[in-house]
């Protein structure tokens, strides 16, 4: 019996890679790549209601040290300001420095949820030179969208995007 390579939602990564390449080759500035990243995911990877960035910047309540989470450029729809470390996925995410891959979002002790139609989401940490500078958040209404061939090929893609960015 034929058994498909990958399945039909499974886009080319290698050649999104490329093509991401090229979009971003003669800009470095962060918000800029940000935004076009963000978009450039949620046009060529299919079945998804939000992909973005929450970016590390320094807690808001008065007196606090600590980091946390707050909006960046993304697609979709309105969602959560800021997000404390170690809170919901993205939270989980920057803590544990690591990608973070749910199948099913309602089975995620402290789920933020942001958007109603989100059913699974695959979260990966932003980091330069050993340096956090937020994660990416990508969100599905589909349950189990996000395969292990997804986790490399969109860990690869942030990969283009981190090296041709400046983060300061
Ligand atoms: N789902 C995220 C919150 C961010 S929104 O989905 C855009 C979480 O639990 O971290």
């Amino acid at each position: 019996m034929f058994t498909p390579a990958s399945s039909s939602l499974t886009p080319d990564y290698p050649l999104l890679a490329r093509q991401l390449q090229s979009i971003l080759e003669d800009e470095r500035d962060l918000t800029a790549n940000a935004a076009q990243f963000s978009a450039f995911i949620y046009d060529t990877v299919s079945d998804l209601n939000w992909a973005g960035f929450y970016l590390t910047r320094p807690a808001k309540k008065a007196g606090s040290t600590e980091q946390e989470l707050l909006v960046g450029p993304f697609q979709g729809k309105v969602a959560c300001a800021r997000i404390a470390f170690g809170k919901g996925v993205c939270g989980t995410s920057a803590a544990e420095r690591r990608t973070v891959l749910v199948p099913d979002v309602h089975a995620f002790p402290g789920h933020i949820a942001c958007d109603s139609a989100s059913n699974s989401e695959i979260v990966m940490p932003v980091v330069k030179n050993d340096v956090l500078y937020g994660v990416f958040d990508i969100d599905s209404p589909s349950l189990d969208r996000f395969s292990e061939a997804d986790r490399e090929g969109l860990e690869n893609l942030l990969a283009v995007f981190v090296a041709a960015t400046d983060f300061s």
